[in-house]
This record gives C-alpha cells, sequence and structure tokens, in this order.
C-alpha cells in the first residue's frame, strides 16, 4: 500500500510517499518547499503571500515527491491530504489539488487532521509505539495533551488558552529582535546564555488542569525588554536561555503529570517545537527518573515541522476514503 501525502496548511508545500510494509511505514520521498524567506521580510506570515506562493509550488512538489520515489501516480493506491485546521488560503490549495488528483486518476481521497498529523510522524519511525499513549502537541498554534487509548479512540486532556508554545518563542524572538520562526534561533542562542541571570514565570506549572498558557511568560519578556533598553548580544541570549527553560519546564511537568496520572506506556512528542533538542534532552532526563518504564518517541527533525509524510502516515492508521465532492477545507476543525 502507497500513500500520496499532500499538505499545505501553513507556510509550507509539501508531498511525500509513504509505503506500508508489515507493520513498517517506509518514507520513500519528502518534498518540503517553504516561503519562509518572504516570512522573514514581514516578520511573520501573511496568508494571502502563504497561498500564492503555494499555487505555485504544489504541482512540482507533487511531481518531485513522486520521482524521488521512482513512482508514478499510477503506483499510488490513496491520495491523503490536510483539510485543516490551517490558513483556509493554503488549506484550499492542497485540497482542491488533491481532489482534482482523484478525479482524474479515480484514486481514493482521505482527508486527514493536521493535529492528527503531527503525533503520526512518529509511527515513521517507529513501529513499537504502545498505547496507552500521550501526545504532546507543540506546535505555533497548539500545545495540547491528547491521551490514546488506541488508534482512533483519544481524549483531550488539556490545551492552549492563549499562546502555544510555538507562538511563544515567534513573539518573543520578535522582542529580541530576532527572525521567525522565532524557535531554532532561540535555541541556537540559549546554549551561549546564562541561565541563572532570569527567571520568567512558569505559567499554570501548578494548576490542577492541563491546560497551558504562555502569553503571560510573554509580557514578562516584554517588561524585562523594556526595563533594560538596549539589547547586547550576550542579553539576547540570556533572556532566550531563560524563556526556553521556563517553556520546557512547564511542557516537561504537565506532560509528566498526565503520564502518571492516566498511567500511558509511550509518550509521543509532535509539531515544531518538538524539534527543539533541549526539549527532548529534558523529557528523557526527567522521564528516566520519575517514569523509567515509559518509552518517550520524537519525529526525526524534518518531521517534527509541517510535512506530507506525517499526512500519509496518519492516512494509514485512519483510512477512511471519501468522495471528492464531500471534502471540504475547514480552517477551525480541531479532533472530531
Ligand atoms: O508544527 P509547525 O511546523 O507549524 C504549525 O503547525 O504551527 O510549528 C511551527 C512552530 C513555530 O512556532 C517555530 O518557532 C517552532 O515550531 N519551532 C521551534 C523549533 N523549530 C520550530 N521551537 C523551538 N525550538 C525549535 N528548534
Ligand atoms: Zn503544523
Amino acid at each position: 500500500m502507497v500513500i500520496l501525502g499532500i499538505e499545505t496548511s501553513c507556510d509550507e508545500t509539501s508531498a511525500a510517499i509513504l509505503e506500508k510494509h508489515d507493520n513498517q511505514l517506509l518514507l520513500k520521498s519528502n518534498i518540503v518547499s517553504s516561503s519562509l524567506a518572504i516570512h522573514q521580510k514581514t516578520g511573520g506570515i501573511i496568508p494571502e503571500n502563504a497561498a500564492r506562493e503555494q499555487i505555485k509550488y504544489i504541482i512540482p512538489v507533487i511531481s518531485q515527491a513522486l520521482s524521488d520515489a521512482h513512482m508514478q501516480i499510477s503506483d499510488i493506491t490513496a491520495i491523503a491530504v490536510t483539510y485543516g485546521p490551517g490558513l483556509i488560503g493554503s488549506l484550499l490549495v492542497g485540497v482542491e489539488t488533491a481532489k482534482t488528483l482523484s478525479y482524474a486518476t479515480g484514486k481514493p481521497i482521505i482527508p486527514v487532521n493536521h493535529m492528527l498529523g503531527h503525533i503520526y510522524a512518529n509511527w515513521i519511525d517507529h513501529a513499537d509505539i504502545t498505547f496507552p499513549a500521550l501526545a504532546l502537541i507543540v506546535s505555533g498554534g497548539h500545545t495540547d495533551l491528547v491521551l490514546f487509548e488506541n488508534h482512533g479512540t483519544y481524549k483531550i486532556l488539556g490545551g492552549t488558552r492563549d499562546d502555544a508554545a510555538g507562538e511563544a518563542f515567534d513573539k518573543i524572538a520578535r522582542l529580541l529582535g530576532l527572525s521567525y520562526p522565532g524557535g531554532p534561533i532561540i535555541e541556537e542562542k540559549a546554549k551561549k546564555g546564562n541561565p541563572k541571570r532570569f527567571t520568567f514565570p512558569r505559567p499554570l506549572v501548578g494548576s490542577g488542569d492541563y491546560d497551558f498558557s504562555f502569553s503571560g511568560l510573554k509580557t514578562a519578556v516584554l517588561r524585562e525588554v523594556q526595563s533594560l533598553g538596549t539589547l547586547d548580544e550576550q542579553t539576547i541570549c540570556d533572556i532566550s536561555r531563560a524563556t526556553q527553560n521556563a517553556i520546557i519546564s512547564v511542557l516537561v511537568k504537565k506532560t509528566l503529570k498526565a503520564a502518571k496520572e492516566y498511567d500511558v506506556s509511550s509518550i509521543l512528542l509532535s509539531g515544531g517545537v518538538a524539534a527543539n533538542q533541549t526539549l527532548k534532552e529534558a523529557f528523557i532526563q526527567n522521564m528516566k527518573h520519575q517514569m523509567p518504564d515509559t518509552k518517550i518517541f520524537v519525529p526525526q527533525k524534518s518531521l517534527c515541522t509541517d510535512n506530507g509524510a506525517m499526512i500519509a502516515a496518519a492516512a494509514f492508521y485512519h483510512y477512511n476514503p471519501l468522495p471528492w465532492k464531500e471534502i471540504t477545507a475547514d480552517p477551525q476543525l480541531y479532533f472530531e
């Protein structure tokens, strides 16, 4: 079985070919074209700009994914596409392309929830994930904890009340005069930062629920930046270190609390912020002492940020084809 996965929910245009053999998902190709350079000029994503770029790239990206996998469209079993959540103009590019391909070739089409896709990036490299599993989604728009009893049986334990973790990285980077996206640059600067110079609040860390909030952290950094006036390079590194520490500390504490309460055997990190190496190490360190029998999974770095492979992966485990006429983009979609 071979699935073509298409992802265009935000600023990436991506297509991938994924094959399933026994219980293993084999990645044949994964092409990601980003309009990041354009968004760096504007300091963030302008939806209209993102969609216009995606229209240019979608066909070449799909052709490249097929040719890298040494396949033709006739070799594909099904087409999987992100139908939400995301930017409406961007989603439409992927959804309409997938529908046209389905109409022209007769291949079934599987609509995939973008958030589910992020979680299923974990199955591409790991066939040994066991349930119950707790997924922490940390992306630009979401910080959510989702408990999986099995494929298709899940419950949302908590979510973002305001700014998501990735959004906090992006907004704080902007306060520090750093470019978009903020996460990778803050991670880099934090390596040279002094962890003792600043301490920022850890919002909702002790609340009894599994919700997250990072807007208070952003405000605390804003006040610090205003009181400092000018920022030298070392100060930027020190603030980056304290910001990253605060975010990681909340994510690890709340996730491990839920993992213990629900006695899970796997923790799955996913979403762009999961590309952060310090976050991964913090989980490994804390779990070694607190939950030695629970396994932690993190997708390879290139599969943490948006990509077509994760959409194809989710489709293998939620194989629910729909007639192309019944598929519409849904920008507000969450887990149904
Ligand atoms: O999952 P994603 O690619 O797109 C959404 O669906 O939102 O996540 C993008 C987010 C951005 O906020 C970016 O700053 C963050 O992921 N990010 C990181 C790192 N790489 C990307 N955050 C922290 N550390 C990183 N290394
Ligand atoms: Zn995403």
